[in-house]
């Protein structure tokens, strides 16, 4: 019997769609964790060098529409990847806390080997750090992989005034995305309560669950400045983890613009030492993840006491707890806490202001 065309294609596309190879059949990169991840390569599921993989593959599906990453370094990514499946396989011990954990660095951030630091400008491509920046080399001991550098506003929204948020002459124009979860595109189309937004979703998606599953990006949002590429790739899974740097908002406004995790920590407990940065007295490294908890790994991973930041790593870093951060992850943290609604920060953007509605809605729903 002749197929039509088009449930012939629809087939191949289920086909290929359950065909990626045991790795990404078993495993599940659409808002991974670190935690999920060192779940799968322990059962076996996943190899640092498939989840590198399958994170290439998502950057080259999104970033044509996102505009969040500079530059990347797959040959520099796959063998760091390979030493870590190494490790696995010849150590019987615990693994570091980022052990094979694929993260993207702010384009400000220097790292040795293939990757350029220029702040988004044209001005210093192809100077190439001599070494890794503090935190890049805390990352690396930290068992992590170097994927590449995130866009972000250039130097860091210090180019001058009336600069887009999210632009850089490298980068181009990052984009929003603006929520995540399913259930939000789900009953903005089932339900009702606003109309649907214009919608970026990856091609097999469209085909296989076009009636069911929205993907949304908010092409037209503001991604606030000036860590957006790290914000919008974690947003859309387009690395495990990633790095910004913040002088005043530039970790927490674009996080919160993208429905991610970012933490801002006290000046000195990350160095600065290798990162182009606008004030020493303000300016910070730190993570920008999915999770609070995944968030917490990187921060711990990074923090502590640097020469080449001398006075301020070594100020700081008095403030480090003995046994890190994580021992105060709480699944129940929020348990029997009130929350409030600060509405008044979004309300300068109407589409940001329709979606923080439908989420509340969605929120109560819920529960
Ligand atoms: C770094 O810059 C040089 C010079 O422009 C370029 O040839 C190289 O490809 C860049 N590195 C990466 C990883 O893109």
């Amino acid at each position: 019997m002749a197929m039509p065309p088009s449930l012939r294609f629809l087939l191949l596309m289920l086909l290929l769609a359950g065909s990626g190879g045991a790795t990404a059949a078993a495993f599940d990169l659409e808002e991974a964790t670190i935690d999920s991840i060192h779940r799968a390569f322990a059962a076996g599921e996943l190899t640092s060098r498939g989840l590198v993989g399958l994170y290439l593959r998502r950057i080259a599906s999104l970033d044509p529409e996102l505009h969040a990453i500079i530059e990347l370094d797959p040959d520099g990514a796959l063998a760091a990847a390979d030493r870590a499946d190494a490790t696995a396989l010849s150590s019987s011990g615990a693994l570091p806390l980022l052990h094979g954990v694929p993260v993207l660095l702010k384009d400000n951030i220097a790292a040795a080997g293939a990757l350029n630091a220029t702040a988004g400008s044209l001005a210093i491509v192809g100077s190439r750090a001599a070494r890794d920046a503090g935190v890049v080399e805390r990352l690396r001991r930290a068992g992590a992989v170097l994927l590449g550098t995130a866009s972000l506003s250039e130097w860091c929204n210090f180019r001058g005034p009336g600069i887009p948020a999210g632009w850089s002459p490298r980068g181009g124009q990052g984009r929003v995305r603006l929520y995540r979860f399913l259930f939000l595109g789900f009953a903005n189309r089932f339900l009702g309560f606003f109309s649907a937004p214009r919608t970026v979703v990856t091609m097999q998606r469209r085909l296989i669950f076009g009636w069911l599953m929205q993907n949304p990006y908010v092409p037209w949002a503001t991604t606030c400045s000036s860590s957006s590429g790290s914000a919008i790739t974690a947003a859309a899974n387009m690395a495990a983890v990633t790095l910004g740097t913040e002088t005043d908002g530039s970790i927490m406004c674009p996080s919160s613009y993208n429905s991610v995790v970012g933490i801002k920590p006290t000046v000195g407990l990350t160095s600065r030492s290798g990162v182009i940065i606008i004030s020493p007295r303000m300016d910070t490294v730190g993570p920008i993840a999915r999770t609070v908890s995944d968030a917490v790994h990187v921060l711990e991973a990074i923090v502590g006491h640097d020469p080449r930041d001398a006075e301020a790593t070594s100020m700081a870093s008095k403030y480090i707890p003995e046994c890190g951060y994580r021992q105060f992850s709480n699944l129940d943290g929020l348990r029997g806490k009130r929350l409030g609604i600060l509405r008044k920060v979004f309300s300068e953007h109407f589409d940001i202001m329709r979606y923080f509605a439908n989420a509340i809605i969605i929120c109560f729903i819920c529960k």
